[in-house]
């Protein structure tokens, strides 16, 4: 990879993105997107990144993956290595090799996971400090998780998912620096709910926001963009030191994503303190 001297994020442009089948309780093929709609609201989205300092880096929109739009699900990025995604789902299993070779003339070093592992790259497995949290049972296998920790040398916090609603990590929990992160509480069973209590700063997410996808935010640096609707979790990011930015994603919602999910930080998240 290039020199990465600013915060750097991957995107996909949603030209081929729809509802064209459904494999989460927020996708409808009765309930389709705006496509006008969906290119308005993801430039909203990269305009924000863009104007908050982001480089943002565009991957190739491939006809017939509509989710390739997701680009938080290509992988785990860790330095200058990636470890690709294994799709629970085969209609999201053509977009790995897209994104391989994405990685690979971008500069990363991919890595893939023993076949029979699941794992949804960055939408599962998301540093706080120094610590993996990886949720699992929907979508990753938490043996998924232990196999990165080992490969990363850093310890592993796997977290079971309850809600099928809440089934991406990234839909229930959002690390904003290494003592601090949002979380919705009912996502999460009791141990993973003990094991989130380490980290000193946990805000909850009111239910109807977290309906909204408010812990599917962007973090950079003291900034944090999400779906607008959030009014409660805005004011307890302010309270916290970060300035909250919302911009419109409800298209995205009809697919189970938002902010997080259409983007891959390239170059470390800002709560990650790499091990
Ligand atoms: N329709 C996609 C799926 O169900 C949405 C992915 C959202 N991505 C995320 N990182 N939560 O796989």
């Amino acid at each position: 990879m290039d020199e990465l001297n600013r915060p750097t994020i991957l995107m996909c442009p949603p030209d081929f993105y729809g509802i064209e089948y459904e494999i989460n309780p927020w996708m409808s093929r009765s309930t389709p997107n705006d496509p006008a709609r969906s290119r308005v609201q993801w430039l909203g989205l990269h305009d924000v990144l863009v104007t908050l300092g982001v480089d943002v880096r565009l991957m190739e929109p491939v006809k017939g993956l509509p989710d390739l739009v997701f680009t938080a699900n290509a992988g785990l990025v860790w330095k200058d290595k990636v470890f690709l995604a294994s799709f629970r789902h085969s209609a999201r299993q053509g977009e790995t090799p897209w994104d391989e070779v994405w990685f690979q003339t971008a500069g990363f070093e991919t890595f893939l996971l023993p076949s029979q592992l699941n794992f949804e790259g960055a939408g599962d497995a998301l540093f706080c400090g120094d610590t993996l949290y990886g949720g699992y049972l929907v979508r990753s296998d938490a043996s998924a998780m232990q196999w990165l920790g080992t490969r990363m040398g850093c310890r592993v916090i796997p977290l079971q998912l309850v809600d099928d609603h809440f089934y991406h990590l990234d839909t229930c929990f959002c690390p904003l620096d290494a003592q601090t992160a949002l979380y919705f509480p009912a996502a999460f069973d009791d141990y993973a709910r003990r094991a989130l209590s380490q980290i000193p700063n946990l805000i909850p997410v009111h239910p109807d926001e977290a309906s909204r996808f408010a812990c599917n935010a962007v973090v950079v640096g003291r900034h944090v963009v999400l779906n607008t609707g959030c009014p409660r979790l805005e004011a307890d990011l302010s309270l916290h030191g970060f300035t909250p930015h919302s911009t419109p994603l409800d298209e995205f919602l009809k697919a189970g994503g938002s902010a997080k999910c259409l983007t891959l930080r390239l170059d470390g998240e800002e709560a990650a303190i790499w091990p």
